[in-house]
Parts: structure tokens; C-alpha cells; sequence
């Protein structure tokens, strides 16, 4: 789960994959990061780990970290929140294989429309809750899908 400062976005959807994870009871591993090094090794931002919290999941432990290229061998599948996201994995990518694995998070949930989930961290807390219920949908299906697997 990518997104820019890994402090809003990516933490929500990481925290919700692993509950989904539990809740379906999958193999599968889940890790978020950021391409903006202002807030390496912060806690999500307080506005995401309360709406995290109101629907039960625990975010506080996260700790922001960069994307790395190590990133493409570790994980199947890369989501990014946004254009500006794919646009920095494609920087780092080596090849169109790596690329393969990268998809906005939304099209899950809106095929081929590369919609963007909103960056929240400059308004109120109900963009918080759009955030999580964007994010929740999206990864209900993907849940979904690795279960049917
Ligand atoms: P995120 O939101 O990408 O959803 O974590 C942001 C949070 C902080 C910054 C950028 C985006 N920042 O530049 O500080």
C-alpha cells in the first residue's frame, strides 16, 4: 500500500488488509511506505489512526518508511493511492515486470478509471472517513479475490 507521506492513505490501508487477512483467514502479508521523507519513522497521522479506531483497527504501531526497490521482490501486488504514487514506483521500477504489479488502489473497486483516493491530511476529519470508506471497499474485493484463490 503506497502512498506519498505514509502517514494518512497507505497506513488506513494497510491496517484494513490486515484485518481483512484475519478476517478471512489468508496467507498473505501486507506493509505500507511513502515517498516523502519529512515524516520517516512517525506514527500515522492522529486523524487516521482515530478513524481507524472507530472501526476497530489499531494503526498507532505503524511507523512511516520509503518505498525501496527491494520492494518489487518482496511483494506480488503494489496499490498506490494516486497518479503522483504511480508515477514515483514507475521511477524506480527496473523493468516492465516490476510495473506488472502496480495498480491504483480504486480500480479495484472502479475498473480502468485510475480513480485517486483524496489525499486527507490538509482537511477535516470526514475526509478521513471518505478515505477509509474508499479504501475499505476496494479492499473488501481484493480480500474477496485471494480468499476465492
Ligand atoms: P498521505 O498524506 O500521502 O496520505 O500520507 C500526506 C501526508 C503528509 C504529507 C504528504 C501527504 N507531507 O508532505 O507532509
Amino acid at each position: 500500500m503506497v502512498c506519498l507521506g505514509n502517514i494518512c492513505r497507505s497506513p488506513i490501508a494497510e491496517g484494513i488488509m490486515r484485518s481483512k487477512i484475519e478476517k478471512y483467514n489468508l496467507l498473505a502479508e501486507v506493509d505500507s511506505a511513502g515517498f516523502e521523507s519529512f515524516h520517516t519513522g512517525d506514527a500515522p497521522d492522529f486523524r487516521a489512526i482515530k478513524v481507524a479506531k472507530k472501526h476497530g483497527i489499531d494503526i498507532s504501531g505503524i511507523r512511516s518508511r520509503l518505498f525501496q526497490k527491494s520492494d518489487f521482490e518482496t511483494f506480488d501486488r503494489i496499490y498506490v493511492m494516486d497518479s503522483g504514487n504511480y508515477n514515483d514506483v514507475k521511477s524506480l521500477a527496473e523493468n516492465k515486470t516490476q510495473m506488472q504489479k502496480v495498480d491504483f488502489i480504486l480500480n479495484i473497486s472502479n475498473p480502468d478509471t485510475n480513480k485517486a483516493v483524496p489525499d486527507p491530511y490538509y482537511g477535516g476529519e470526514d475526509g478521513f472517513e471518505k478515505t477509509y470508506q474508499l479504501l475499505d471497499e476496494a479492499i473488501e474485493l481484493i480480500a474477496k479475490e485471494l480468499w476465492q484463490k
